[in-house]
């Protein structure tokens, strides 16, 4: 919606404000307050980060204002959030709705690691369940989904030329949504990424044409924390996968699709999980003396 507006000109942007729901608009106010105050204040913070190099290196370069840093800035703090956000939310998610996909994703990690503490990235890049369930996820719960913005430097595309100076653009969710590219598009299928050789492999998924699968975009302005964003869903994933197992307890009260809004991010339905322990890990427990637990947890 605020790409649209936004193509209307400077002086119609704004009123996509009166549109937003007030509670998002607060949300946004308040986000770019903690930039701006992480920003102005940067020589309070003893500790670098990664906004210590940016903020020194923006106030260096020329043309640059607080405005242009406080931008940047809030492209990168929303941009390192959110997506994660989407991906962990949808996985945990669509395991919980899919018990015989849980059971097959959990059983890789539980037949792997034989304690929690061996859990470690290096051992996880090559588990076919575990990527097929991010990679499924990040398919379903599409970010940036009306695609970035380009200028093109004109070039034909799909046989039809286009003129130097048009602004194009690709719908991510579009892509990742069409019967023309995926069979079963709008189910939750890991399966569909397992190799021909896995023996969950499934011939009804070979047509996939996985070439439009660019969750993290393409080209030189693709997104910068696509190790780091897999990185942590590999670990969290697989760390959750060990040790517990999950359930939705109001599934009557919310359809996850129909209910999703895009505004300038997801506003997402609210499923509630109810956790618990797996066995290995009360085995785990029983070993090391320790009680077993459950617990009730909105997403
Ligand atoms: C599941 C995780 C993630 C997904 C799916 C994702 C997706 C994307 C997408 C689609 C873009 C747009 C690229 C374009 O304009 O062509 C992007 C850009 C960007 N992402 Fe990510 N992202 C993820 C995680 C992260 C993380 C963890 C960070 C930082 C720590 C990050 C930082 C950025 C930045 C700075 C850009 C702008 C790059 C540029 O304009 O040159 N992202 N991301």
């Amino acid at each position: 919606m605020d790409q649209a507006f936004k193509r209307l000109g400077p002086f119609v942007h704004p009123l996509v404000y009166l549109i937003l729901p007030r509670s998002l608009v607060k949300l946004l106010r308040k986000h770019k307050k903690i930039v701006a105050n992480r920003v102005e204040n940067a020589k309070d913070f003893k500790q670098r980060d990664y906004f210590t190099s940016f903020i020194q290196e923006g106030k260096s370069m020329p043309n640059t204002n607080m405005d242009w840093i406080l931008a940047q800035a809030n492209h990168i703090f929303i941009g390192g959030l959110d997506p994660d956000t989407n991906l962990f939310w949808s996985a945990i998610l669509f395991l919980a709705q899919h018990p015989d996909k849980f059971r097959k994703f959990a059983a890789e990690i539980r037949g792997k690691f034989k304690r929690y503490e061996d859990i470690e990235d290096e051992e996880l890049t090559h588990l076919p369940w575990l990527s097929g369930v991010i990679d499924e996820s990040l398919r379903l719960h599409t970010n940036g989904s009306f695609g970035q913005p380009r200028v093109t430097p004109g070039a034909t595309v799909d046989g039809h030329y286009v003129p130097k100076g048009c602004g194009v653009q690709t719908s991510i969710f579009a892509a990742f949504h069409s019967e023309r590219y995926w069979h079963k598009p709008h189910d939750f299928c890991p399966e569909r990424w397992l190799p021909a050789t896995h023996s969950d492999y499934d011939p009804a998924f070979a047509k996939d044409v996985r070439e439009c699968f660019r969750p993290f975009s393409a080209g030189t302005r693709s997104c910068i924390g696509q190790n780091m964003g897999y990185r942590q869903a590999r670990i969290l994933f697989a760390k959750m996968a060990w040790k517990l197992d999950w359930e939705v307890v109001n599934p009557h009260e919310f359809h996850w699709e129909r209910d999703l809004r895009l505004y300038a991010t997801w506003v997402r339905p609210h499923p509630r999980i109810r956790y618990k322990l797996s066995d290995v890990a009360k085995a785990a427990a029983a070993e090391g003396g320790r009680e077993n637990g459950e617990k009730l947890v909105e997403v």
